[in-house]
């Protein structure tokens, strides 16, 4: 494989191409696109957790001046697809979680629609629920497969005889709390319905995927999709919560088609978030490890118990990455799974790896402690030479280089190992380890288009910018791809009107779309040479990954906790993250992804959790007062740092995707550097003062 390298314009810094427009204002979200005459949406929620309305009282809210109609059941359009049981709304009068969206009013502005929102009376036949998972429930079942298409349980050897033959082990149980996505835009869409001719749908939705969401939303209205159009350029963040389509936009497209010809605005509020757009489930991780006075590890094993909605399966895959992380010869891993009256849970950065690394990753440091061995060796002591599982090579694996690299800056060699004995003033201290790791996915469809326009190269393709960079890097490839200069590229992304692309999802944006750029360039270089006259034009698409290898990024998250010796609270000073995640694009870029996913394991790790109280089905904490999410003042001094790597197996480019791997580890390592700091092993998240007094 050659690479262009006349141009320079993968690995500098550019800035932010969209970065002035999000900063002054001016880039335009889906709920401000301009547009005429636009009516408003509120939605009505559901205040019980299971059961059927009965009654309905409308007349008031139809009543109020500005009122143009209120959809419920009785009067919604039939879906012509109720499958996907998440999006069949207004469908029939059944309640299946508290919070569902059961009635929604359409009015001339946002404060008459939710007024008359406030107005409406239901009443319910409420029957008995359950949203409380038991990791001891006789209700658990085990899911055909879990997220991505992975199986469900694994076996290698007998963990058993290992663990009863092993000289030291680990069997703990370990939590993760459940968790809200929040990005900071809430879920928006504004949709217009033209009836003319066989009707056609604009929709402006703030997605992770235009493409994704006009397929999903042809299928629920019955419509071809080429009667559909996506737009979205701009995004507040999603962080997965915006990787499907939820019911806000098939409720934006219900209503618009009740009001045909007029604009209809909807943005959830904050407080609807927490029950219509997904979330992380909780997890329960029994986890296992056995291994010889050494540190050699004979055993690994991880039982998984986690939640899922009665109405829609979706299952976390928690256990996954513990079947490739270290060596080990007896090997479990399984998935059970709760169908309970809450929400349906989703994607959430790094869904599986993000909880999947906290259990076996703190009972990697319990299992140095017990042998006396350092955390760092322990994990360089069980590397694999080849993926634990499936016995491929790794395309490349430097995990190894991350924590030696991480612990060089980090200063681990001076660490003396025993816990709570460092004291600053009323607080002790501690430092912790832990390994991060993140699969190199590929999507199977994206094309790209390049043109020809005066002296520029017009790029276009249908891919997402979430305020990951998409709108500055893809640029970059395709001009390094081009042997053009970056400055003389244009990118056009963010709508149905463009080539198809897959959603930016499971880090595989710059994997997938970069490819189909690539083959878009090599093409359109065939094609025109050196000297392309105005209008030349050729399209690429990805192709598929090379089977051969087993591809995943790695890291290695270093944390200074500090923990106060009265009051038990606990703050973070320092957080290293050394990667090793193939070539980096863009340096600018890159390090706003691995210190945003830091940042948001740190806030994992102390203060993010969605408390769902079993009686009412209910989150009772849904909004950012009581939600705590990792401020400024919380993060203290943050560091990434990369290895240079350069993958010719995973992609033209050379690239691993890295929008999620910084998430992952960091709550544990945080967890390990607070046992060493007070001598408390703080197994459930978050870690709160209650836990380590
Ligand atoms: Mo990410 S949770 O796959 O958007």
């Amino acid at each position: 494989m050659t690479f262009l390298s006349e141009t320079d314009a993968i690995g500098r810094d550019l800035p932010r191409r969209d970065g002035s427009a999000k900063v002054m204002g001016t880039a335009t979200y889906a709920y401000e696109t301009p547009l005429d005459d636009a009516v408003y949406l509120h939605l009505i929620q559901a205040t019980i957790a299971r059961g059927r309305v009965t009654e309905w009282d409308t007349a008031a809210a139809e009543a109020l001046d500005g009122v143009v109609a209120v959809l419920t059941p009785r009067n919604a359009e039939r879906l012509a697809s109720t499958e996907d049981r998440e999006l069949a709304v207004l469908q029939d009068e059944e309640i299946h979680f508290r919070g569902q969206v059961i009635a929604a009013v359409v009015a001339d502005s946002s404060e008459v629609a939710r007024q008359a929102a406030a107005v409406v009376r239901v009443g319910y036949a409420q029957v008995a629920h359950d949203a409380e998972l038991r990791a001891d429930d006789d209700n658990l079942y085990a899911p055909e497969k879990v997220n991505a298409g992975f199986p469900t349980d694994t076996a290698e050897g007998d963990v058993e005889a290992a663990m009863a033959a092993a000289e030291v082990t680990v069997e703990e149980t370990y939590t993760t709390a459940m968790y809200h996505n929040n990005p900071m835009e809430p879920h928006a869409t504004a949709a217009l319905w033209d009836p003319a001719g066989e009707g056609f749908l604009t929709l402006w939705d703030s997605t992770q995927g235009v493409h994704p969401t006009r397929s999903k939303v042809a299928s629920v209205f019955g419509l071809d999709k080429a009667q559909i159009r996506v737009v979205c350029p701009y995004v507040g963040g999603g962080f997965g919560s915006k990787g499907q389509p939820h019911v806000n936009v098939v409720l934006a497209a219900l209503a618009a088609r009740a009001v045909p010809g007029r604009p209809v605005r909807l943005a959830l509020t904050r407080q609807q978030m927490f029950s219509l757009v997904g979330y992380r489930t909780p997890t329960i991780q029994r986890c296992r490890l056995g291994a010889d006075r050494g540190g050699t590890l004979s055993a690994v094993a991880i039982d998984v118990v986690e939640q899922t909605s009665r109405i829609k399966e979706f299952a976390e895959q928690t256990g996954v990455p513990a079947r490739m992380m270290y060596a080990s010869p007896n090997r479990r891993t399984t998935h059970r799974l709760a169908a309970l009256d809450v929400p349906v849970p989703s994607w959430m950065r790094a869904p599986g790896e993000c909880p999947g690394m906290f259990g076996p990753e703190v009972a990697m440091d319990e299992l140095a402690e017990r042998l006396g061995m350092d955390p760092v060796d322990l994990r360089i002591r069980n590397e694999p030479d080849v993926e634990p599982g499936s016995g491929k090579p790794f395309s490349s694996r430097d995990l190894v280089g991350c924590l030696r690299e991480g612990a060089a800056r980090f200063g681990w060699s001076t660490r003396d190992p025993r816990p709570g004995v460092r004291r600053q003033g009323d607080w002790l201290v501690g430092t912790g380890v832990a390994a991060s790791t993140y699969p190199v996915s590929r999507m199977s469809e994206s094309t790209a288009t390049i043109r020809r326009e005066g002296d520029r190269y017009i790029t276009e393709i249908g891919a997402a910018d979430l305020g990951t960079g998409t709108w500055t890097t893809l640029p970059q490839i395709a001009a390094d791809a081009l042997g053009v200069p970056v400055a003389h590229v244009d990118v056009r992304i963010g709508d149905t009107d463009y080539p198809m692309a897959s959603v930016a999802g499971g880090s595989s944006g710059m994997t997938t779309w970069g490819s189909a750029v690539v083959e878009a360039a090599r093409a359109f270089r065939e094609k025109y040479g050196t000297e392309p006259p105005d209008g030349a034009e050729a399209s690429g698409s990805v192709g598929p990954p090379d089977d051969r290898y087993a591809m995943h990024a790695f890291g290695a998250q270093f944390a200074e906790a500090h923990v106060h010796a009265d009051t038990g609270e606990v703050r973070v000073r320092h957080l290293l993250g050394v990667f090793a995640a193939g070539r980096i694009i863009n340096p600018r870029t890159a390090r706003s992804q691995f210190i945003g996913g830091m940042t948001m394991g740190l806030s994992m790790a102390l203060h993010e959790s969605s408390v769902l109280d079993p009686r009412t089905g209910h989150v009772v904490n849904h909004d950012f007062a009581e939600y705590h999410i990792t401020a400024n003042a919380d993060v203290a001094k943050i560091e990434a740092h990369w290895l240079p790597e350069h993958d010719t197996h995973v992609n033209a480019m050379g690239s691993k995707g890295i929008g999620e791997i910084g998430i992952v580890g960091t709550a544990a390592a945080v967890s390990n550097a607070v046992w060493h700091a007070c001598g408390v092993r703080v197994r459930d998240l978050p870690i709160t003062l209650d836990k380590v007094l």
